[in-house]
């Protein structure tokens, strides 16, 4: 295996309209971890090792692993099942996970500090975050006790009546700062989270939520978000990666269509590409930057390497739809 010292961060320009944001308000490259594996002969020393490239062997290891998968996908009449009702599978994850599946996402800070300058600072004004796919508020709860912005209101929207519940339930949840709400990303149906108008949002927040959503969603799902937030606001993204380990370890019976999977206890997962993701948001957002997080994970008592890949983006809501590089979907705002 070979190991890079190399970034694996791409900045991206996406479109360069006059709409881009100026250099001076973006942030930093991501910063991801910061230990580089050297020498393989200290693979057992750290439980884990940051940017770590795939050799050819490694990515045809991978291909083999898809398409034994291919021969073997999830029946007709299961994939009906879990393509109708998505939601009820969640509700059950939260019946039998509570609030303490899911670790608290206290890298946001470093990796988003946007959130933290321009939303949870003291004086930052009115400010509204909402993030979609909220769980047990994992996400939430940590910026909240950052704050000190007296005029921020955090919304949580989650298709899980039970994940909903779990937020309003925390002892952390505080009806100053937090609503919760149950929404659906793929809403067909026009209806925005409660006490969200159109283009009020500030910042909306996408951790390990697109993942769930079914390819033929993703176009609803990012005009929800377009009408939800002001222009120029700011999505915050993290998900699954192509060849994460999670899409490389599922076994016959899974596959529902291309890296598109049904896991064991009925959630649906897709593994995305940086491409993919562009193409998915580029016709609402600039891509302000987009890295793939490449992390070796060492179980060191078992001599185990488990090779994890998040996707992490920065996208920007176009100021304007009249500057040319507009939706090309017959959308008119
Ligand atoms: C992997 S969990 C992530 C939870 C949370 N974002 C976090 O970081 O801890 C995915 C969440 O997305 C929710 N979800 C999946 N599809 C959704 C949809 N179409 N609309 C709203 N929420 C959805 C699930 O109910 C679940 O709570």
């Amino acid at each position: 295996m070979t190991v890079t010292t190399t970034e694996s961060v791409s900045k991206s320009g996406g479109h360069k309209s006059k709409w881009d944001i100026p250099r001076t308000e973006r942030d930093d490259p991501f910063q991801f971890g910061q230990r580089y594996l050297e020498d393989e002969a200290a693979v057992w020393d750290f439980n884990a090792w940051d940017h770590v490239e795939w050799d050819e062997e490694q990515e045809i290891l991978a291909q083999e692993k898809l398409a034994k998968q291919k021969e073997n996908p999830v029946n007709d009449f299961d994939k009906k099942l879990y393509m109708s009702n998505p939601s009820r599978y969640w509700d059950l994850f939260y019946r039998s996970n509570k609030s303490n599946f899911f670790k608290d996402r206290k890298w946001l800070q470093l990796e988003f500090p946007s959130i933290y300058a321009k939303a949870t600072a003291k004086d930052s004004g009115p400010k509204t975050i909402l993030e979609v796919g909220c769980g047990a508020g994992n996400t939430m709860f940590p910026i909240l006790a950052a704050n000190k912005n007296a005029e921020l209101k955090i919304v949580g929207a989650d298709f899980s009546h039970r994940a909903v519940e779990l937020v309003r339930e925390s002892p952390e949840f505080d009806p100053a700062h937090i609503a919760a709400d149950v929404w659906d990303l793929a809403d067909e149906s026009g209806r925005l989270p409660a006490g969200l108008e159109e283009h009020s949002v500030d910042f909306v927040i996408l951790i390990f939520v697109f993942s769930a959503l079914a390819p033929e969603q993703w176009d609803t799902a990012i005009r929800n978000i377009d009408r939800l937030l002001k222009p120029g606001g700011e999505v915050l993204f993290r998900d699954y990666g192509r060849y994460d380990m999670a899409q490389l370890r599922f076994k016959g019976g899974r596959l529902l269509q291309d890296s598109f999977y049904v896991r064991g206890d009925g959630t649906r997962v897709y593994f995305f590409t940086e491409d993919e993701l562009r193409k998915i948001f580029d016709n609402y957002f600039v891509v302000d930057k987009m890295g793939t997080d490449r992390r070796l994970l060492v179980n060191r008592k078992r001599k185990l390497k488990m090779y994890r890949i998040w996707l992490q983006a920065r996208f920007i809501k176009r100021a304007s739809l009249d500057d040319g590089a507009g939706p090309s979907t017959g959308k008119t705002e």
